[in-house]
């Protein structure tokens, strides 16, 4: 799997430091309001693992499932609902944690939908962030890295579901590519 990296992008170090200051700042924003963190599957699975353990005040967590990529690197457009939220959100300070930021057309539809719930607020929470590609009119709360356009893997992220458990973020070599 190494083999495949072209290039470290975000190292272990770098994503344990950030992960844990920024736990730190949301425990400051919301230490009297009711914090419900959401995450979008897969992606965001191991960032809301290691962001949950740097928060210190109490809080709840949700998964929702959409699909927006297949096994490819662009974008389809369709927003579908995989698995809904098992909570009720009503008085909920919502925090959406995400991936990634890219065209933005997911986190747009999955805000617009939850914010029908009856919540308290919403605010998006995105461990990459790739404003070059923004095509929709949405703008991260939090972020923990802007990076460039390029697809990227690792800490959760994929290529055709592979690649997630890399412990950084990486650029994957042009072959791996092509051969799919
Ligand atoms: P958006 O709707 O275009 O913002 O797409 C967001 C989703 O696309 C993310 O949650 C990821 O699952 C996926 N995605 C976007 N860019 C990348 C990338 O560089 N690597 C892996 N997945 C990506
Ligand atoms: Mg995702």
């Amino acid at each position: 799997m190494l083999n495949d990296i072209l290039k470290v992008l975000v190292t272990e170090k770098e994503l344990r430091e950030k992960v844990a200051e920024l736990g730190k700042k949301i425990s400051e924003d919301y230490r009297n309001k009711n914090l419900m963190m959401v995450s979008v599957l897969k992606g965001s699975v191991v960032f809301m693992a290691d962001l949950m353990r740097a928060i210190e005040i109490p809080c709840q967590i949700d998964f929702m499932s959409v699909s927006s990529y297949g096994n490819g690197t662009k974008s389809s457009g369709a927003v579908k609902i995989v698995k809904d939220l098992d909570h009720d959100l009503k008085g909920f300070d919502l925090l959406i944690v995400e991936d990634i930021l890219d065209s933005g057309r997911t986190l747009d539809y999955i805000k617009h939908m939850l914010l029908q719930r009856g919540v308290k607020s919403i605010r998006i929470c995105t461990l990459l962030d790739k404003p070059e590609r923004r095509e929709a009119n949405i703008v991260p709360d939090y972020s923990c890295f802007t990076i460039p356009d390029e697809f990227v893997v690792g800490y959760g992220l994929d290529f055709a579901e592979k690649y997630r458990n890399l412990p950084f973020i990486g650029i994957l070599k042009p072959h791996v590519y092509s051969t799919l």
